[in-house]
């Protein structure tokens, strides 16, 4: 189609969302679908976070913003870097988007030229690799394994680092495995990372305050204050203040680049949202009690989720310090038959069967570029995912 851009050939449309959308005509159609496969809490937004908004409408905030957002939602974003993160920043090294997402686009248009290198380990949240594609960029990708509780080793991240690398994506606690770093492992990349200074980080803290256990949680400019001239500091309302909808997201870092991503912004979408925006510095500013009460009920359905999932044929399932999703290997399923006849070669034919036989939609790893395993969001009740993990130890315990 001569029409269309070269670079729409280069990515495709976020297969989270196609699992989903396939949940949602199941289930219209009919059928008895639980969905697994949502990257959002199920928690409602907080309650004076909402009349914040209402009170900007009613104020008349109604109007455009400045376009990386206004200063006292900056304000807010510096005192929560500081407060949480010991990071210093000023409000011209902050920028505030439509969501993490539109922040970590901004970043990768406004720096990558042809040939760019971007590493990324796998498995990784699905954007990052296509909108490094459609800025032109190379993903390298970094594997894990589930020895190494998914998380990459300096060595490793030493081997992909060439002279070519623009930047190093890191993202603890990790969509889709919920792996963290304890700040010794963190040091330990921050190491190799000290040893090449033309590499960049961009590091995706939007779960910072989903770890359970009593995790410390860790952003890469802490343990090394080196990095701070070139490092992109990236978090978000959605996930911390079940804010997914009003799509706030933010980072700190060098002014240069902040004012580059600020130019992109210009020039696509102007400012987030004016009464969004206000929602989040009630956000940041406001009462922080209900995060620990609601990582408290997180941490019960991962323990639960962890347990039902190793109880099924096939299935092993380690338990990850954050988030909101277990990422269990389903080799042990591989090259085994449905009931219906269909064999399973790929986790991808794996989730397939499983929604079709069993109504149980989740994702295949192979969308998060680490096979053969799926990822499993337990942002849902306890009562769904008693009844999902039923479901998917009958359907294991049914293939031959
Ligand atoms: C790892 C990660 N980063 C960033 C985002 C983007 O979040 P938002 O654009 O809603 O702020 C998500 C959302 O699913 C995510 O899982």
């Amino acid at each position: 189609m001569g029409f269309l851009a070269d670079a729409l050939s280069r990515i495709k449309p976020s297969a989270t969302i196609a699992v989903t959308t396939k949940a949602r005509e199941l289930r219209a159609a009919g059928k008895d679908v639980i969905g697994l496969g949502a990257g959002e809490p199920d928690f409602d937004t907080p309650e004076n976070i909402k009349a914040a908004a209402i009170d900007a409408i009613n104020r008349g905030e109604t109007k455009y913003t400045a376009v990386d957002g206004m200063p006292e939602l900056k304000a807010a974003i510096c005192k929560k870097f500081k407060d949480e993160n010991d990071l210093d920043y000023e409000p011209s090294e902050i920028t505030v988007s439509t969501g993490g997402k539109q922040v970590l686009y901004n970043a990768l248009i406004a720096t990558l030229n042809e040939g760019d290198e971007v590493v990324i380990p796998t498995p990784y949240w699905v954007s990052y690799p296509d909108i490094v594609l459609l800025g032109g960029g190379t993903p390298v990708f970094v594997e894990t394994s589930l020895a190494d509780s998914f998380k990459v080793t300096p060595e490793a991240l030493e081997a992909a680092i060439t002279d070519k690398t623009k930047w190093l994506i890191f993202n603890s606690p990790s969509n889709p495995s919920g792996a963290a770093y304890t700040p010794a492992e963190l040091k330990a990349l921050t190491d190799v990372l000290m040893r090449h200074p033309n590499v960049w980080v961009m590091t995706d803290d939007i779960y910072e305050h989903l770890t359970y256990d009593g995790f410390e949680f860790a952003t890469p400019v802490q343990v090394e204050p080196g990095l701070r001239d070139r490092t992109l500091t990236v978090n978000g309302v959605s996930k911390a203040y079940a804010m997914t909808g009003w799509r706030i997201g933010y980072a700190g870092g060098p002014a240069k680049l902040i004012k580059a991503m600020a130019n992109i912004q210009s020039q696509s979408t102007s400012n987030p949202c004016s009464v969004s925006q206000w929602a989040a510095v009630e956000a940041l500013s406001g009462p922080q009690d209900f995060i620990q009460e609601r990582a408290d009920a997180f941490k019960a359905r991962r323990d639960l989720v962890v347990g039902l999932l190793n109880e099924c044929e096939g299935l092993e399932c380690p338990t990850p310090e954050g988030a909101f999703y277990v990422y269990p290997s389903c080799a042990g399923c591989m090259g085994k038959t449905t009931p219906s006849g269909t064999k399973l070669a790929t986790d991808e034919d794996f989730i397939t069967a499983l929604l079709e036989d069993e109504g149980v939609a989740v994702v295949h790893g192979a969308a998060f570029g680490l096979s053969p395993f799926f990822r499993v969001s337990y942002a849902t009740s306890t009562e769904a995912l008693v009844e999902a993990c039923a479901r998917i130890k009958r359907f294991c315990a049914s293939l031959t």
